[in-house]
Parts: C-alpha cells; sequence; structure tokens
C-alpha cells in the first residue's frame, strides 16, 4: 500500500494541531503507520529542504523547522501522497481553498501548519531521511476490510 511522509511544522505544535491533523486523516481513513515528536537538526532541515538551498528563502525556511518540535509521521493508504496534498491546500494559506487544513488554520507561505511529500519519489526519500528503512509499522486495523 503507499506511504507518505507528512511532518506538522513548529507553528502546528505550538498552536496544538497535531491531533486536528491526525484526526483529519485518521477520518479520512488513512492508515498511521508511523510518529514521532521530535527538533530536527540544521543538518536533517537542509538534506530534507535540498531542493530549495538556492532560493532566497531557504535560511528563513531552515531556521524555522528547526524552531521548535515538528511531529513527523508517515501514513498509508491508496494514493495516500496525491489525496494527502489535497487535504493539505496550496503552500500559500491565502490560495488554500477552505476545509483544507491550510485554508482552515494556515497563516503565512512559511507558517503552514503541515508538510506533505509532493511525489512518490519524495515520499520515500523523506521517510529514510526521518524514519530510517523499516520504521513503518504493519498491522492490520478492524476497519481495514470496509476502507478498501
Ligand atoms: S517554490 O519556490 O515554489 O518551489 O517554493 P514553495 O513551494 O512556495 O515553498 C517550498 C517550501 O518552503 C516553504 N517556504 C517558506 N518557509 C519559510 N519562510 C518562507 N519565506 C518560505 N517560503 C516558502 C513553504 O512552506 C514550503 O514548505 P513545505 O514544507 O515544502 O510545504
Amino acid at each position: 500500500m503507499e506511504k507518505t511522509f507528512l511532518m506538522v511544522k513548529p507553528d502546528g505544535v505550538q498552536r496544538g494541531l497535531i491531533g486536528e491533523v491526525i484526526s483529519r486523516f485518521e477520518r479520512k481513513g488513512f492508515k498511521l503507520a508511523a510518529g514521532k515528536l521530535m527538533v530536527i537538526s540544521d543538518d536533517l532541515a537542509k538534506k530534507h529542504y535540498g531542493e530549495h538551498a538556492d532560493k532566497p528563502f531557504f535560511g528563513e525556511l531552515v531556521d524555522f523547522i528547526t524552531s521548535g518540535p515538528v511531529f513527523a509521521m508517515i501514513w498509508e493508504g491508496e494514493d495516500v501522497v496525491k489525496t494527502a496534498r489535497h487535504m493539505m491546500g496550496a503552500t500559500k494559506p491565502s490560495e488554500a481553498d477552505l476545509g483544507t487544513i491550510r485554508g482552515d488554520f494556515g497563516l503565512t507561505v512559511g507558517k503552514n501548519i503541515i508538510h506533505g511529500s509532493d511525489s512518490l519519489e519524495s515520499a520515500e526519500r523523506e521517510m529514510a531521511l526521518f524514519f530510517g528503512e523499516s520504521a513503518a509499522l504493519e498491522y492490520k486495523k478492524s476497519s481495514d476490510e470496509w476502507v478498501y
């Protein structure tokens, strides 16, 4: 089953939105496969956001994502990468539809509550970066047979 990497950013943790985010993905029917509260090191932040290294906001992005705890997660389900991106909404909260996480709670392009992998390749890379190769837990939920 497809997996993706999602992370409640420091603003989401400080505002008490971990439960809200988890609840949305649980209610959607996706399965939580891993989760941890952690502070990202400078090195991990630079690896994770490496594709933005030459953007003018890179320093601000690294400073922000390392400024406090994040809640890193792996979620599992059919088309979870694409669907999670829909549920998150556009990067800029001002362009995110109401009903999406960023549309409902995001404030700025930086303080936008949640990060989610944008492709299957990014998901593989980010899950390995944050959790190593074998961190996703395989288990059966009683709802599995009703969801897929
Ligand atoms: S780009 O240039 O279109 O590729 O960048 P964008 O998709 O808009 O943003 C990439 C990630 O950088 C974050 N971002 C920022 N963080 C802090 N400060 C500023 N100014 C800033 N601008 C963009 C943005 O939230 C994206 O984070 P992720 O975690 O990938 O969603």
